[in-house]
């Protein structure tokens, strides 16, 4: 049995179809602080399968230790998180309460009830504002805000904590920048409050719910002006949790999840337009404060050591996107 935290967000909802598709027995905690009831019943409904769902904080240890209790659960992927960037810079201490003491609060009680067997939702926002591109996993780790600090605490506490105890297997999934939606277009990136990411963003310049996209900065170093990215599927990356349960070992493994391939701002503006047919107004802005320039993957060791890769490139990322607009 697989315990998926956050399962009602954006990627764990994804990841839910695919371990159920995939015949993993599950069980899903949330909260709803991002995230609808209506996610859960729409996961059955496009798996057709069934699971105990619990509504709970995770940082409420006696509810974490009763799903302990009452499910046989031999791994957790741990999606549960805040995650947006400007909301930690104002708000620091509920980041490091929910991210941070919550990861805590589920790593004990899974010590207690022997469930060493970890996967955890990381970011490449611990490379900082990366020296080089494609980034690579052994290159330096560096937050330059809070929720990015958040995530770089939890990788080294697994760290910490496989060196108190061997017995633990533990996955951290190093994301670049998940777009798109399952093709049914029933399940989507459906934030509670304002989206701070580009494609949320793109969409409702799209639909008119705001004037105008803002594109933060025309003059990088790049080709067209604007800065690039690693945009991956939301599937694909869903999948990759798939491919990293399937290889767990003792220790702690990190990977990035990503295409290893760059797009810029425009790129994917220009690409929604064409495939969707629908128009996205935009202006240029400042720069947004934090951005690096150019940001995308080396693959390879997920490639090689747990035999995932992305398959869907951005122009099914942009269709599937629309197609799960709301
Ligand atoms: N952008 C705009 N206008 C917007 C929103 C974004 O031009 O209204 C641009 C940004 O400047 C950036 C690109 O679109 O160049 C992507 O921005 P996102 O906010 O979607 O994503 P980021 O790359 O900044 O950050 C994402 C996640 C973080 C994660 C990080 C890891 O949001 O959680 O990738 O690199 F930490």
């Amino acid at each position: 049995m697989i315990l998926v935290t956050g399962g009602a967000g954006y990627i764990g909802s994804h990841t839910c179809v695919e371990l159920l598709n995939s015949g993993y027995d599950i069980v899903v905690v949330d909260d709803f602080s991002n995230s609808k009831p209506a996610v859960i019943d729409m996961i059955k409904q496009l798996s057709g399968k069934g699971f105990r769902f619990y509504e709970a904080d995770i940082c409420d240890k006696s509810k974490i230790e009763q799903i302990f209790c009452e499910n046989d659960i031999s791994h957790v992927i741990h999606f549960a998180g805040y995650k947006a960037v400007g909301e930690s810079v104002s708000e620091p201490l509920k980041y490091y309460m929910n991210n941070v003491f919550g990861a805590v609060n589920l790593l004990e009680v899974m010590g207690r009830y022997n469930c060493k067997r970890l996967v955890f939702s990381s970011s490449a926002t611990v490379y900082g504002v990366p020296e080089k591109v494609p980034v690579t996993e052994d290159m330096p780790l560096f937050a330059i805000n809070p929720y990015g600090r958040t995530k770089l605490i939890i990788e080294k506490i697994c760290g910490d904590l496989y060196n108190s105890d061997n017995e633990w297997e533990i996955t951290l999934l190093r994301y670049f920048n998940p777009v798109g939606a399952h093709e049914s277009g029933k399940l989507k990136e459906d934030p509670n409050g304002i989206p701070n990411n580009l494609m949320p963003i793109i969409l409702q310049a799209a639909t008119g719910k705001i004037p105008y996209l803002n594109i933060y900065g025309n003059d990088y170093d790049t080709p067209d002006g604007t800065c690039v990215r690693d945009y991956i599927h939301v599937v694909d990356l869903a999948k990759g949790h798939i491919s990293a349960l399937n290889n767990m070992k003792k220790g702690v493994a990190v990977y990035n999840l990503g295409t290893g391939r760059g797009y810029s701002v425009l790129e994917m503006v220009e690409t929604f337009k064409r495939v969707t047919g629908v128009d996205v107004p935009y202006r240029f802005a400042e720069r947004r404060s934090g951005d690096a320039a150019q940001c995308w993957s080396d693959p390879t060791k997920a490639e090689r050591e747990l035999m995932w890769r992305a398959e869907l490139g951005i122009d099914r990322m942009c269709r599937d996107a629309f197609r799960g607009r709301s």
